[in-house]
C-alpha cells in the first residue's frame, strides 16, 4: 500500500511519514520545498532507516500533478498537507492562499474520484472555529466567518471535500482539525524549521532561549483569563502525526461511518502564553526575556479541544504533556543551532 504525502518534508508532513513508516506504509512525498528542506528526508531516513519515495514539484501545476497520478496508479490514499500557512501573510496576499491552498486541493480530488476507492485525510485547523463561543471546542461547535484568507481556506477546503464526498462514493475522507502543534521528533532529527523570524509562539520561545532572538513579545495580557494572556490547546507533533495515521487505517479498514468525518486534534486542555513560557523555564533551566506588548489583531481569547470524538471513534489520545513536548522543542533548537 503506497501512501502520497503532500507536504511531506514540512513540519507536520515529515513526522507523520515517520508513523506511517512505523506502520509498515510505503510512501511517496511530494513537496515544492518552498518552506522545507530536502535535508528533511535524511531526518526521516536517520529515524526510520527508510528513504521514503520523494518528487519536488508545485502543485498548483496541473498538468504535473495528472502525470504523477498516471505514474503512480497504485496510490489511493493521500494525506495532504502541502498548504501555506502564515495567517498574517495571507491577509496580505489572499489570492497567493487561494491558489495554493485551494486549488491544489481541487487538483489532487480531481484525481481520486477517478479511482474506484480513494482514501483522503486532510490537514484541517481549529482556526474553522474562529472564537468559539463555549469551551471546549467540539466538532459541531459553529463554523464562523474567517478571520484571515488562511483560515476561509481551511473552512473553503472542508466544504469542498464534503461536497465532493456527497456525490462519490468511492471517496473516503477525513479532516483533521489541528490545535496548536508544536514540539519535535525525540530523536531531534526531524523538528519545526521555521523560515525567517518565527510567527508561532513556541520557535520563537526556543529561538530566544538560544539568544538567536533577543527577546519574546507576548501579545497582550489582559484577555479575560485567569492571567490576562491567550490560551492556546498545543499539542505534541508526534501525537499530531499518529492521530493522521490512525485516521488513514480507519479509511483503509472502511470502518468509518460516513465517508467523509471530521475529527478535533487537540490534547483537550488549555494553557496560557505565560504557563508555556513557565513550561520553556522549567525544562531548560533558561529564563526566558519576554515583555508584554500590545495585542496582537486577530488572536482569540481562548482555543481548547474537546477531543471525546477522536478519543472514542478514532481511538487516539496524545499521550505526551506540555512540558514533555516543550522538551522535545527546546532539545531540537539546541542541535539545529549547534549545526549551525
Ligand atoms: C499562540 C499564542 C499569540 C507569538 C496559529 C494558526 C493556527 C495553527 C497554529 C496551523 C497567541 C501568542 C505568539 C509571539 C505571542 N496553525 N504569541 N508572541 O495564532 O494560536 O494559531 O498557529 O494549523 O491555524 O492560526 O498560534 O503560535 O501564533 O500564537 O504572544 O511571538 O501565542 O498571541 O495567543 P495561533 P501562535
Amino acid at each position: 500500500m503506497k501512501i502520497l504525502v503532500t507536504g511531506g518534508l514540512g513540519f507536520i508532513g515529515s513526522h507523520t511519514v515517520v508513523e506511517l513508516q512505523n506502520e509498515g506504509l510505503e510512501v511517496v512525498i511530494i513537496d515544492d520545498c518552498s518552506n522545507s528542506s530536502e535535508t528533511v528526508l535524511e531526518g526521516i531516513k536517520a529515524i526510520t532507516g527508510k528513504m521514503p519515495q520523494f518528487e519536488k514539484f508545485d502543485l498548483k501545476e496541473k498538468a504535473l500533478v495528472e502525470d504523477f497520478f498516471k505514474r503512480h496508479q497504485d496510490i489511493q490514499g493521500v494525506i495532504h498537507f502541502a498548504a501555506s500557512k502564515a495567517v498574517g501573510e495571507s491577509v496580505s496576499n489572499p489570492l497567493r492562499y487561494y491558489e495554493n491552498n485551494i486549488g491544489t486541493l481541487v487538483y489532487i480530488l480531481k484525481e481520486l474520484v477517478k479511482k474506484n476507492r480513494a482514501q483522503f485525510i486532510f490537514s484541517s485547523s481549529c482556526t474553522v472555529y474562529g472564537q468559539a463561543d463555549k469551551m471546549p471546542i467540539t466538532e459541531d461547535a459553529p463554523i464562523k466567518p474567517a478571520e484571515s484568507p488562511y483560515g476561509n481556506t481551511k473552512q473553503m477546503g472542508e466544504e469542498i471535500l464534503a461536497d465532493t464526498c456527497k456525490v462519490t462514493p468511492g471517496l473516503q475522507a477525513i479532516s483533521l482539525r489541528y490545535f496548536n502543534p508544536m514540539g519535535a521528533h525525540p530523536s531531534a532529527k526531524i523538528g519545526e524549521l521555521p523560515i525567517g523570524v518565527p510567527q508561532n509562539l513556541v520557535p520563537f520561545i526556543t529561538q530566544t532561549g538560544i539568544g538567536i532572538r533577543e527577546q519574546l513579545s507576548v501579545f497582550g495580557n489582559d484577555y479575560p483569563t485567569s492571567d490576562g494572556t491567550c490560551i492556546r490547546d498545543y499539542i505534541y507533533v508526534v501525537d499530531l502525526a499518529k492521530a493522521h495515521v490512525l485516521a488513514l487505517q480507519r479509511l483503509l479498514k472502511a470502518r468509518n461511518t460516513d465517508n467523509y468525518e471530521v475529527f478535533n486534534v487537540g490534547t483537550g486542555t488549555g494553557s496560557t502564553v505565560l504557563e508555556v513560557i513557565q513550561s520553556f523555564e522549567k525544562v531548560s533551566g533558561v529564563k526566558l526575556n519576554y515583555k508584554i506588548v500590545p495585542r496582537r489583531p486577530g488572536d482569540i481569547t481562548k482555543a481548547y479541544a474537546d477531543t471525546t470524538k477522536a478519543n472514542t471513534i478514532l481511538g487516539w489520545k496524545a499521550q505526551y504533556s506540555l512540558d514533555e513536548a516543550m522538551k522535545s522543542a527546546w532539545d531540537w533548537e539546541q542541535v539545529i543551532r549547534a549545526k549551525g
